[in-house]
């Protein structure tokens, strides 16, 4: 009996050790109702500002899923680098996998960064990009060229003036920027920049940062108004839809005339559905799409560092831009954001 209880003892001894090893050697978790071993993927977003950030995150959401093998942890940085800093030293903590982060800002990344490199986690950039001393520290990018898009709408707010005859008149900008020193704001700002030094008759009229709210959008426009006065706009260079949204509902409420042949010309980014009815109905003169449906990329690209495959640096997701002419009401119906 002795002999039983000892040789029981030791087969339970054994397992025990075999599981302690087990679970200091792997990072993954298994979930309750889930024998099997989940890959964690720690996504830290700059916030909720706008409906493209949701759609952002129901696309990265919609790819790693439990039924695909991946075990999601999202944190909302509530508009706060710091927020994000932590969230990302939460994520070293628990031991996932990988780290998805779309930063708020370029700069201010590299301690936190290097942590993750010292704890072997690799981290995935999406959205915006980051500036780094050294571009070891994350292991590749997915994102927008915000440049390009900026350039892009530039050359169709062109394309508009001049069919307008208005090529050589005096063109005044309201432009509202997005959140300081993140990328979307720099690439979309830059562009503008280039265009004022290439054409001597565009000028900033009034020039303020809307944080890519609608609530902001709309505050800066108000005052616009107010102090420049409708009939000396031509053009709101909004940096994304929701601000767009807010300096129309400043329009509205002022009583100004804006969009098709005779109004104030609204550019904007992101191309959501509400903007691109807006945009079809000529209320948005150019709309240059942000492609949030980034989930795939990134899923990709984790498939592949799996199977131990090398990753692209960069990835620059597919956009395309709208004008009223290129828009339908069933190509609006079918688009999934
Ligand atoms: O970084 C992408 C930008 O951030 C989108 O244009 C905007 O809507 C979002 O908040």
């Amino acid at each position: 009996m002795f002999r039983l209880k000892k040789i029981l003892g030791m087969i339970l001894g054994i397992l025990l050790i075999f599981s302690m090893y087990s679970c200091g050697h792997s990072k993954s978790v298994e979930t309750e109702d889930d024998e099997r071993d989940l890959i964690v993927v720690g996504f830290s977003q700059p916030g909720a500002e706008s409906s493209w950030r949701v759609a952002l995150t129901d696309s990265v959401m919609e790819s790693f899923t439990e039924e695909r093998g991946y075990k999601l942890i999202y944190k909302d940085g509530k508009s706060k680098q710091d927020n994000q800093i932590r969230d990302i030293r939460t994520f070293i903590q628990q031991g996932v996998d990988y780290i998805i982060l779309s930063p708020i800002v370029e700069t201010g990344w590299d301690t936190v960064l290097a942590e993750a490199k010292a704890a072997n986690i690799p981290v995935i950039i999406c959205d915006r990009n980051v500036v780094v001393e050294n571009e070891s520290l994350y292991t590749a990018f997915v994102g927008s060229d915000f440049k390009s898009e900026g350039d892009t709408a530039i050359s169709e707010l062109k394309k508009i003036l001049e069919s307008e005859g208005k090529d050589s008149e005096n063109i005044n900008i309201v432009h509202i920027q997005g959140t300081l020193g993140s990328s979307a704001q720099l690439g979309r700002t830059t562009a503008l920049e280039r265009a004022l030094e290439k054409n001597d008759n565009w000028n900033i009229v009034y020039q303020d940062c809307g944080e890519f709210t609608k609530a902001k959008g709309r505050e800066i426009m108000t005052q616009a108004l107010a102090e420049v006065g409708a009939d000396n706009i031509d053009v709101i260079y909004c940096e994304n839809d929701e601000e767009a949204y807010g300096a129309i509902a400043a329009m509205n409420e002022a009583g100004v005339t804006y969009g098709n042949d005779t109004g104030i010309k609204v550019v904007s980014f992101d191309a959501m559905n509400t903007a691109l009815v807006l945009c079809m109905d000529g209320q948005i003169s150019v709309e240059v799409e942000c492609n949030p449906l980034q989930g795939p990329y990134l899923y990709k690209l984790v498939q592949l560092l799996e199977e131990g495959d090398t990753v692209p640096k960069l990835t620059y997701v597919k956009e395309q831009h709208f004008t009223k002419d290129n828009l339908t009401a069933r190509f609006i119906e079918n688009r999934k954001f």
